[in-house]
C-alpha cells in the first residue's frame, strides 16, 4: 500500500502531464462535466457576497461559475497541480473574472482557518485523495456553521461508456492492471452511499445524493479518441506502455466501437456522475435549512 506522501506525488505528476490535453480540449470536456457543475451550485445557495472553497479545481470548475454568481464575494480555487491551477488562471482572465485567487495545496491539509467558507465543492477530486476522510474533515472544519459541502464522483464503469469504450479497446492489446481497490482511481468512490459515509464520518447533516446524467459530445469518432487518449489519466498512461502499431490498432477498435454512438452528425456518448451534498450543523445545534433538501433529493 503506498504511503500518502507516495500517493500524491504520482497524482502531482499524472495531472502536471495531463493539463495541457484539459486545456486543449477545454470546451468539449466543459460541456460534458457542465450538467455537474450546474448540480453542485444548485445546492450551495450562492449568495452575491459568497466565501467558496473549489478544492480540486484542476482548471477552474465549478468555482469560475460560482465567482461569476458571487460579483461581491470571493472563490479561492484549490488544487494540488500548479500546472492545472495555471490553466485556471488563464480562463478567469480569458473570461474577465476576477474575485477568484489560486493556492496550491492537497485536499487533506487545507492551509485555512476554521470556518472560513460559506461553502465547499469537489467536482471529480475525492476518488484521487491519499485519505479521503481525513480530507472531508478539513472540508468540515473550514466550512462556517450551517454552510455546505458539495461534490461529484462517477458512478460504476458500466454506466459510462464515455470513457469504458476506450478503456476496453486498450484492454484488448495491452496489460492493463486492476485498479488498487483502495488507492486512486476514476471509480473508486462509485458505490452508493460511499462519500455519504465519508460526509457522516466528518460530523455533517442532511447529507443526500443523487445522480446526473453527462454526455461526451464530440464532432466524430476520431475526435473522440483524439481527445480521450489525451486527457483520461487511466487512458494516457495505458497508452504510454505500448507502441505505435499497437496504439494504431486500440484507436481502430476504439473509434469503430464508438461509432455506434453517432447521431445527428455528432457523436454523443453517455455517462452517469453522483452528486453528494451535506450540511455542516450551525453553531447552535440545530440543522440549519431544513428540509430545503427534500424535494430534490435522489
Ligand atoms: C478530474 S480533475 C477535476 C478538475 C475540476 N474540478 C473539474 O471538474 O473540471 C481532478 C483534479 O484533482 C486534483 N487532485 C489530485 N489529487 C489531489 C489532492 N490530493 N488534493 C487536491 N487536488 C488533487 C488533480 O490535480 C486534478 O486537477
Amino acid at each position: 500500500m503506498p504511503s500518502a506522501d507516495e500517493i500524491r506525488d504520482v497524482q502531482r505528476a499524472t495531472w502536471a502531464g495531463l493539463s495541457a490535453g484539459w486545456e486543449k480540449w477545454d470546451s468539449v470536456i466543459m460541456e460534458q462535466l457542465g450538467p455537474v457543475g450546474a448540480a453542485i451550485i444548485e445546492r450551495l445557495d450562492i449568495a452575491e457576497d459568497h466565501q467558496h472553497l473549489d478544492i480540486a479545481a484542476g482548471t477552474g470548475e465549478p468555482g469560475l461559475s460560482i465567482a461569476r454568481l458571487s460579483p461581491k464575494g470571493r472563490v479561492v480555487l484549490t488544487d494540488l497541480v500548479a500546472e492545472m491551477l495555471d490553466v485556471a488562471a488563464r480562463r478567469a482572465r480569458a473570461q474577465g473574472v476576477a474575485n477568484v485567487e489560486t493556492k496550491v495545496c492537497s485536499a487533506d491539509d487545507l492551509p485555512f482557518n476554521d470556518g472560513t467558507f460559506d461553502s465547499v465543492s469537489v467536482r471529480f477530486g475525492y476518488m484521487f485523495f491519499p485519505d479521503m476522510a481525513k480530507a472531508t474533515a478539513e472540508f468540515a472544519r473550514v466550512l462556517k456553521p450551517g454552510g455546505r459541502l458539495c461534490s461529484s464522483v462517477w458512478i460504476k464503469p458500466e454506466e459510462n461508456p464515455w470513457t469504458t469504450i476506450a478503456m476496453q479497446a486498450i484492454a484488448t492489446e495491452a496489460v492493463v492492471a486492476p485498479p488498487d481497490r483502495d488507492g486512486p482511481n476514476m471509480f473508486r468512490c462509485a458505490a452508493p452511499g460511499y462519500v455519504s459515509a465519508l460526509y457522516e464520518g466528518a460530523g455533517l447533516h442532511d447529507v443526500a445524493e443523487w445522480d446526473v446524467d453527462v454526455e461526451l459530445v464530440t464532432r466524430s469518432p476520431a475526435q473522440y479518441w483524439e481527445m480521450i487518449s489525451e486527457h483520461v489519466s487511466l487512458a494516457v498512461a495505458a497508452l504510454q506502455q505500448v507502441d505505435d502499431p499497437t496504439r494504431e490498432r486500440i484507436r481502430a477498435n476504439a473509434i469503430a466501437k464508438v461509432s455506434a454512438f453517432e447521431k445527428d452528425g455528432k457523436v454523443r456518448v453517455p455517462g452517469v456522475a453522483r452528486c453528494i451534498v451535506g450540511t455542516k450543523q450551525d453553531a447552535s445545534g440545530t440543522r440549519p435549512r431544513d428540509g430545503a433538501l427534500s424535494s430534490n433529493a435522489g
